[in-house]
């Protein structure tokens, strides 16, 4: 039998094309069997874009702005993540959501073609939140320096070659958020930008609540803004997945939440790095709408 201790650090695995955390691609079936219900709630994003931060949100807004019903539990099972398997936790990603009342909030990183074809046909609501590449690339090194169901990502330089070319855990960020933006054409997907978010808050609520049919008054939203902020979520043990255990985690390393904020790429990309990213995203990025802002 698979232990977490055989997972720990290993290389992601090649499923349908798409690395994968190895942990996770354990029995990929139960993925494509998984029960999908009309009224699920999908939160999509590629790693390390505001995942947690949009679940919370989406949570309060299902909740109409009620913090004690919000803090019911932690959020990794509030927005139970679709394909997390992890050997010796009591339910798997799946088995969490079918024990669900609904409508369930259904957390994945999952690119589109992972996604089961029974979602589209549910025509599910999907709330996809990008964030740009670069802040991305320094968010997911740190996460991987701490997360020990990745392989250890060695230098910033070795990793940064490996997140370009795709190679890290959910493949290219360049093709997730582009087939996403594309997807939205014929699919229930609100897209919304990280950025957006920092940026006006407020806005970016009153778009999901439309999404979502909800109408909240003014005072709830000024609610789920103070109890969503960065420094608010940081400190909140539900949110800031200090309840997951070291032997996945190591929070001393770095923390889940490490800074929220746009820009914090300039402190790591040298020149050199910088110049060769911006040629790369200017080519992949060519035959696209999808335009991100990298700094305030
Ligand atoms: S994960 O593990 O892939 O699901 O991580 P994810 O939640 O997608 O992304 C983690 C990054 O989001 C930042 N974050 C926030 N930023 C601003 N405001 C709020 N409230 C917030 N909550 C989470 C978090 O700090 C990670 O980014 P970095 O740049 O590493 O700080």
């Amino acid at each position: 039998m698979t232990t977490l201790e055989d997972l720990i650090r290993k290389e992601p695995k090649t499923v349908h094309g798409y690395p994968i955390v190895c942990a996770f691609s354990h029995n990929w079936e139960r993925i494509e069997q998984f029960q999908w219900r009309p009224d699920d709630i999908v939160i999509a994003t590629y790693p390390r874009s505001g995942t947690t931060w949009l679940s919370e949100i989406v949570d309060m807004i299902q909740n109409d702005g009620d913090i004690e019903k919000c803090s019911r539990t932690a959020i990794t099972e509030k927005v139970p993540m679709l394909e997390l398997f992890v050997p010796g936790l009591r339910k798997t990603g799946t088995e969490a959501l079918e024990k669900m009342p609904s409508p369930r909030l259904i957390k994945t990183h999952m690119p589109v073609d992972l996604i089961p074809k029974d979602c589209w046909k549910n025509n599910c609501k999907i709330i996809y939140m990008a964030r740009n590449a670069k802040d991305v690339a320094v968010s997911y090194y740190y996460f991987d320096l701490m997360n020990k169901l990745e392989p250890y990502p060695n230098s910033w330089a070795e990793y940064l070659e490996k997140y370009i070319t795709g190679k890290v855990s959910y493949g290219s960020w360049f093709a997730h958020v582009k087939s996403w933006w594309d997807k939205k054409e014929n699919y229930p997907v609100l897209y919304l930008f990280y950025e957006d978010m920092k940026k006006n808050p407020k806005k970016e609520i009153e778009k999901m609540m439309q999404f979502l049919g909800k109408n909240l008054d003014e005072e709830v939203v000024k609610k789920i803004i103070h109890h969503t902020s960065f420094e608010k979520m940081k400190n909140n043990p539900l949110l800031n997945f200090t309840n997951i255990s070291s032997k996945m985690m190591d929070h001393n390393v770095s923390s889940h939440m490490r800074k929220g904020i746009i820009g914090d790429w300039k402190n790591f990309f040298t020149v050199a790095q910088n110049e060769k990213f911006d040629a790369i995203y200017e080519k992949e990025m060519a035959r696209t709408t999808l335009k991100f802002c990298t700094e305030l």
